[in-house]
């Protein structure tokens, strides 16, 4: 008796268990055609709208595409730190309505948080970030520290009838198609006299296919240069002349020096929306490139082209380009005798993707996007590096173009004018080269 019994249980184990076990899967199986069949994904329907886009657009990303609040604080760094508390103070999940009225506390401590001011700069009521290490830096960052709160200078030279018309039925012919702004110095005539004969000459710029052409003028972006900022031998008064017959110069009341570069794309900005709004393309760059104009205005029309096909199935207006040579993943130069040197106790982190060397492209539209975001981004000592940061800012990266040469050609190929086919822009050249060079290219088409 027993042993059967034990056999029967045996016979239950072995018969009954699968079949429990298939059941079990059976109703699984069930539940989850039924769960997969009746459910449907929620609707997100949250828009991120980056500061300074048209509330219109209808090319806003639904979400961002990284995490675009740092909320990891790099403590041992200035810049780190100073951006951390403009990050938090513009974070709209921290503070919620900031377009509201403050209350004077809250005021107060934010101006705490912040160590700084955002205006009111000439006053000098402004303090200077606190910093542990700040006498044992190289005199440039100490004094960019110092002034870092400052962003808005007055002009001593203004041109505010650039991009006007007194006749209003010429205005859109004297909208430039590109508004060149070139980044030069007081002292540096011959550079500017020489791109006003050649890359730069202001008026109508055939493209280089002789189709299409654009109107294209020039200013040169000045900050000061005398007795005041340093041993620099006083040149006002040419400086002037020079203004009085050539119309083309910008010059802001700051020491022009190379970690002050930040301020003149700033300014320009400002100038920019007040001045010349209407203008399309803006090419910024250093008064020691040659740009193949002609190039640019048919790479230009390209992309007005293509923006307008776009245009048709998006109805976005605005134009987002911004090409350069792009180098990404750089670190801070952290070589104290070099002039690009970043202390650690400056700056932590990589550099977002920037365009570096000579000069870079970008629309109208977008550089009034760049001057919104830039009022949330601290001033950065290295111009090309702060452009990258404000393009991350709003969700861009810079474009690589590979004809923007930073590193120029290889030597043997500089004096051959065919090896500057596809090229947009060389960097370093003298006046001299720039003249020499600018007369080879424009008899080039028959023998290459
Ligand atoms: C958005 O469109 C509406 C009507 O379509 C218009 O009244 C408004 O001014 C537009 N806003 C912007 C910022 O373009
Ligand atoms: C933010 O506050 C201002 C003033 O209190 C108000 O006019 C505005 O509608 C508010 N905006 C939002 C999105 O709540
Ligand atoms: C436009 O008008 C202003 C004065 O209203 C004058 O000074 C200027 O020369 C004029 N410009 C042109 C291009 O006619
Ligand atoms: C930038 O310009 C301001 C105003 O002239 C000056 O105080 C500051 O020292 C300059 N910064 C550098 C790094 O030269
Ligand atoms: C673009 O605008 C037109 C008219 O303004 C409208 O009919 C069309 O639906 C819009 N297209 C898109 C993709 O928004």
């Amino acid at each position: 008796m027993g042993r059967c019994c034990r056999c029967n249980g045996r016979l239950l184990c072995m018969c009954l268990l699968p079949c429990m076990m298939t059941g079990h899967l059976l109703v699984y199986i069930l539940v989850s055609i039924f769960v997969t069949i009746s459910y449907a994904p929620p609707k997100i329907t949250v828009h991120y709208v980056a500061p300074g886009v048209s509330v219109n657009s209808s090319a806003m990303a639904s979400h961002p595409l990284g995490p675009f609040w740092n909320l990891r604080l790099e403590d041992s760094a200035l810049w780190n730190r100073l951006q951390h508390a403009w990050d938090r103070q513009h974070n709209p999940i921290l503070r919620g309505n900031t377009t509201g009225k403050m209350s004077k506390t809250k005021e107060r401590r934010l101006s705490q948080i912040e160590e700084g001011c955002l205006s009111d700069c000439m006053s000098h009521k402004c303090s200077v970030p606190r910093m542990d290490d700040l006498n044992s830096l190289p005199e440039q960052i100490r004094a960019f520290i110092k002034s870092m709160h400052c962003r808005e200078y007055p002009l001593l030279i203004n041109q505010p009838g650039m991009c006007r018309s007194n006749n209003s039925n010429l205005r859109s012919m004297d909208s430039p198609m590109l508004l060149m702004a070139i980044k030069s110095q007081v002292g540096n005539f011959e550079n500017r006299q020489a791109i006003r004969e050649t890359w730069g000459r202001s008026g109508v710029v055939k493209g280089e296919s002789k189709i299409k052409s654009g109107l294209v003028r020039t200013v040169f972006l000045l900050g000061r240069q005398d007795s005041s900022t340093g041993p620099h031998p006083d040149l006002k008064n040419l400086l002037e002349l020079e203004n009085q017959k050539y119309g083309d110069i910008l010059q802001w009341d700051f020491r022009d020096s190379f970690f002050n570069l930040t301020l003149k794309d700033l300014l320009f900005w400002n100038w920019l929306e007040q001045h010349c709004p209407t203008a399309l393309f803006v090419f910024k760059g250093d008064d020691d490139v040659l740009v193949r104009t002609d190039v640019l205005v048919d790479y230009l029309h390209k992309q007005l082209e293509e923006h307008n096909l776009w245009r048709a199935y998006t109805n976005e207006t605005d134009i987002n380009l911004f090409v350069g040579d792009v180098i990404n993943n750089a670190m801070p130069n952290r070589d104290p005798s070099t002039k690009y040197y970043i202390p650690e106790s400056f700056y932590k982190g990589v550099y977002p993707p920037y365009a570096g060397g000579g000069g870079v492209v970008y629309s109208v539209s977008l550089a009034l996007r760049l001057k919104k975001v830039s009022e949330r981004v601290r001033l950065f000592p290295i111009d090309d590096v702060y452009l990258g940061m404000c393009l991350h800012r709003l969700g861009l990266s810079p474009a690589h173009h590979p004809g923007f040469l930073t590193f120029d050609l290889p030597h043997t190929e500089r004096g051959n004018p065919c090896a500057y086919g596809p090229v947009l822009l060389v960097h370093r050249r003298t006046p001299k080269e720039m003249l020499t060079l600018w007369k080879q290219l424009q008899n080039v088409p028959g023998q290459c």
